[in-house]
């Protein structure tokens, strides 16, 4: 049917012009009961529906689940009340596709009532694809969004802790230089005292004399770790027995009765700072000492391909809380009344600048490091 001759069918007074209109848009006309009594050929091509399979049916033959039943409950309540209902509105397709129209529902009517209702629509599918992928990306935006925000704050709380790690730096290591000049005329007058003096000494007054060298000693290396810690010199890499390295750092632990050190029968020959990598040691198995604490073991194992060398230092120790193992690598985290919490973040600094890698591990505790052999 003619638009026209459907439009006179329901006296509806209509011009050539607005007809022309008709033509570019979707139109759908209906009873007082919403009974499809015309449908043009727009309409048809978009729902996939011939003209007569849509006329007599009602507009559910199109509903999607995309709107509730209040909105169409709205919908009608409007249009029922004689007003002009205007929406978006999305449906389905006879081959199940989906569509969405921009819709205007005008009631007609006569002195006895609503005669008819015609639907005017206008696919506006496309739109609502580009609105709805611009959703998605806002969403993708602001998800993005908030996790740049997270790393930012991650990041500036490490920025800050590494400035404040760096202000802390810069104040003990002028601190431990500072001390080391009295400490040093300390050291220079204790040793001023001859074996002979000693000698005569009696026991409680060379134990004190002793202490007092000890004392001096840890003194020094503490102001030795400050120091290594503010200042990360450059390493100086030369072809190096590790395992005159491991002898050189046992002399700086301090020895234990009921405390054997193991140390490997096998050497291996690698690029390294020796000065720097028998600090390392030193501190390995100074806190290994400490740890096993009266009777036990400690084991230093070298292993090596041909790129690296694997030093595993093991203590019978009761090794480190779950809770401590990633804590132990951060600057002044110490469990010592006497320690700085410096040693194992100046082993790593150093390990990490010849390329290498620390770990630790429980049962036995183990301390891993690998380093390239060159
Ligand atoms: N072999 C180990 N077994 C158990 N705990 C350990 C072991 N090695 C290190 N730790 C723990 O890690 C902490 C940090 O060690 P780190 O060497 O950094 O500092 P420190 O030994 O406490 O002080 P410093 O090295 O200045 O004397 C120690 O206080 C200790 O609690
Ligand atoms: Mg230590």
């Amino acid at each position: 049917m003619k638009t026209s001759t459907a439009l006179k069918k329901i006296n509806l007074e209509i011009s050539e012009f607005e007809e022309r209109l008709f033509d570019h848009s979707i139109v759908e006309i209906t009873d007082e009961e919403g009974v499809i009594i015309y449908a043009n050929k727009n309409f048809c091509k978009i729902s996939k529906y011939d003209a007569d399979e849509l006329i007599g049916t009602d507009h559910r033959i199109l509903k999607s689940d995309e709107h509730s039943p209040e909105f169409f409950a709205d919908m009608w309540d409007t249009i029922v009340g004689g007003k002009v209902w205007e929406g978006e509105i999305k449906n389905k397709a006879k081959d199940g596709s989906f569509y969405w129209v921009k819709t205007i529902i005008i009631p007609i009517t006569d002195e006895k009532g609503i005669k008819n209702y015609v639907a005017i629509r206008n696919d506006i599918t496309k739109e609502k694809e580009i609105q709805e992928r611009l959703l998605r990306m806002e969403d993708e935006l602001l998800k993005q969004n908030v996790t740049l925000l997270s790393e930012v704050e991650k990041k500036s709380g490490a920025l800050l802790k590494s400035e404040r790690l760096a202000t802390i730096g810069t104040m003990a290591s002028r601190i431990a230089h500072d001390l080391k000049n009295p400490l040093t005329i300390i050291h220079t007058y204790a040793d001023m005292l001859t074996p002979e003096i000693l000698a005569k000494l009696d026991p409680q007054d060379r134990e004190k004399w002793f202490r007092l060298q000890t004392s001096v000693l840890d003194m020094n290396r503490i102001i030795e770790d400050v120091l290594d810690f503010a200042r990360t010199t450059e390493i100086k890499k030369k072809k190096t027995s590790f395992l005159s390295v491991l002898r050189l750092a046992m002399n700086h632990v301090k020895p234990s009765y009921g405390i054997v050190i193991n140390l490997p029968e096998n050497d291996v020959s690698i690029k390294c700072d020796a000065r720097k990598m028998e600090g390392v040691m030193s501190n390995l198995l100074n806190n290994a000492v400490h740890a096993v604490d009266g009777q036990g073991e400690v084991d230093v194992e070298f292993a090596s391909d041909s790129k690296n060398l694997t030093i595993k230092i093991k203590d019978s120790g009761p090794g480190i809380s779950e809770k401590d193992l990633d804590k132990i690598f951060e600057p002044m985290y110490t469990t010592k009344t006497t320690g700085t919490g410096l040693g194992l973040v100046i082993c790593k600094s150093i390990v990490e600048q010849h390329g290498g890698t620390i770990s630790v591990s429980n049962k036995p505790t183990t301390f891993t490091i690998t380093l390239p052999l060159s």
